[in-house]
């Protein structure tokens, strides 16, 4: 029984399960569609069954609309609703997390979770993700041919804080942890940003060659190349004294007057270890025969993945977590592309994980650039594709094949500018780009192409600060209307009005 009203009103409505809601709005909208915030819920955890999440009421409505075909309701009924008390328990992987003024999840970065893109059967990262793995178990195998690494790819993204910085020695006002770059569910939990999280975990328990494969979360820019969760290889390999100089026994990894209970020598974690070649315990001796280790390791993986044409080179880098550190960049398309990060292990990580008398090496690779170069996808969107044309282009039994993806169409570009002021207590600075990323991620979804700032200006009477942002919608299997376009472009307009109370120009 839809009915509809119009402009402007004041209305009592009753939800299906009999309670009184009363509700204000100046939009046409499905009566029908109305709910209470329990029957919400209830809807919600229907379609939702590995993340349970109890949000205010307006992303309710929100939500909803987006999964369910029901319209969006108006700023005003937003605001409204949103004065009802909110609820802020998380439920997620069967834990229930209490939301504090960290959380800032959204409904759209939760619908990435368990998706597990990088072991989907035909998926273009769960064939480079084999094509990785293999390469390690031949490279290191015992004499019986036993390969010598354990593989991780199925750890839950949720991890705590403590995981994610501190136990990898990244100090605690380094830029990768704030809020405006990371998800988190609260001050203790978040989405893991990167696979070095579970690397002392591993270590702690006793391990000392593995890979960790998975999804990671950074709130990040739109465009072709960037999206807010991606895939990584993570790998560490520790050596023992005994293994690393098993022919020069006079040898050390450890300089003379190092002891690790005198910590003269060692790094304070939140000192930045500038010196490229070595920390002040190890001997040079040591990082050198394991840094050749590791490079050749490197090199060879990447020529059995580009093939032996392949042009590359090894740049010095910065890692909290390792010392020293570099990156090695290959050449594609008259461009350098950064493909992994690594370095040697800070000792101060192995030694708290109970590993002594071992040096060891790490590294990290991410999944999409490495799949984007090697079968040529123009757009890291298409990863999340469900479409069988982009899928069945990987079917193939092979894993060294040559395949190159062939676009399914080209569909137009729809292009529409947002410009607004800013609230006069924020200024430039103070206010996150990335707030709007993720606004227009959140509401747009994936038919967002790109976003990028058009203009930045302040008004000299006023003082007052705007931007102007261009947004482009495209959708990856068909045609979009400009009145949908319109429609997506206006609910972005309304949520940035309500979340940062901006004032549209
Ligand atoms: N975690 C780093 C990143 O995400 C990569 C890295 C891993 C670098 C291990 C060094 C050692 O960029």
């Amino acid at each position: 029984m839809a009915q509809r009203i119009d402009a402007n009103e004041i209305k009592i409505i009753y939800c299906s399960c009999g309670k009184r809601l009363l509700v204000f709005w100046n939009y046409n909208i499905n009566f029908s569609a109305i709910k209470c915030s329990q029957c919400l819920a209830k809807e919600l955890s229907r379609s939702y069954q590995t993340c349970r999440f109890h949000f205010p009421i307006a992303d309710m409505i929100f939500k909803i609309s987006r999964f369910s075909g029901i319209k969006c309701a108006s700023q005003t009924l937003y605001r409204l609703l949103s004065t009802q008390p909110i609820q802020s328990v998380i439920e997620l992987h069967n834990n229930k997390y209490e939301s504090d003024d960290y959380f800032n999840l959204t409904p759209k970065i939760l619908t990435y979770l368990d998706q597990n893109l990088h072991l989907k059967k035909n998926h273009p990262l769960s064939l480079i993700r084999q094509r990785i793995v293999n390469f390690f178990y031949n490279e290191y195998a015992n004499p019986k041919g036993t390969p010598l690494f354990s593989v991780f790819d199925r750890m839950s993204p949720i991890v705590t804080v403590k995981q994610n910085f501190d136990s990898l020695l990244i100090p605690e006002n380094h830029p990768s942890r704030a809020k405006s770059d990371c998800y988190y569910i609260n001050r203790e939990y978040m989405l893991r940003a990167h696979c070095t999280a579970h690397q002392v975990e591993l270590l702690r328990s006793g391990l000392d060659n593995f890979l960790i494969v998975g999804d990671v979360y950074r709130r990040d820019e739109i465009d072709a190349t960037h999206f807010p969760v991606f895939h990584q290889v993570d790998a560490v390999r520790v050596i023992h004294n005994d293994k690393l100089f098993k022919n020069n026994p006079d040898l050390e990894i450890f300089e003379k007057n190092y002891s690790e209970n005198h910590n003269s020598t060692s790094i304070g974690s939140s000192e930045k270890c500038i010196d490229q070649v070595k920390q002040p315990c190890h001997t040079v001796e040591s990082v050198k025969l394991v840094e050749y280790e590791m490079k050749n390791a490197l090199e060879r993986l990447v020529i059995t993945l580009f093939g032996k044409k392949l042009k590359f080179r090894w740049v010095d880098a910065y890692f909290p977590f390792t010392q020293p550190s570099w990156e090695l960049e290959i050449y594609h398309n008259d461009k350098w592309f950064e493909i992994l990060g690594c370095g040697i292990m800070r000792n101060e990580i192995l030694s708290k994980a109970g590993i002594h008398n071992s040096i060891g090496y790490a590294f990290g690779l991410g999944l999409e650039r490495l799949a984007m170069i090697i079968y040529d996808i123009p757009d890291i969107r298409l990863f999340w594709s469900q479409d069988s044309g982009f899928l069945n282009q990987f079917n193939e039994k092979d894993l060294n094949k040559t395949i190159k993806y062939k676009p399914i169409s080209q569909f137009p570009q729809c292009s529409n500018d947002i410009s607004f002021w800013l609230p006069s207590e924020l200024s430039f600075e103070t206010f996150s780009l990335n707030d709007v990323y993720d606004v227009v991620r959140n509401i747009g979804g994936d038919i967002v192409e790109q976003v990028t700032l058009l203009d930045k200006f302040t008004h000299p009477k006023t003082g007052k600060n705007s931007l102007t942002f261009r947004i482009i919608y495209r959708h990856m299997e068909r045609t979009l209307t400009q009145k949908e376009v319109n429609e997506v472009h206006e609910a972005i307009s309304n949520e940035l009005i309500k979340k940062y109370n901006i004032k549209i120009r």
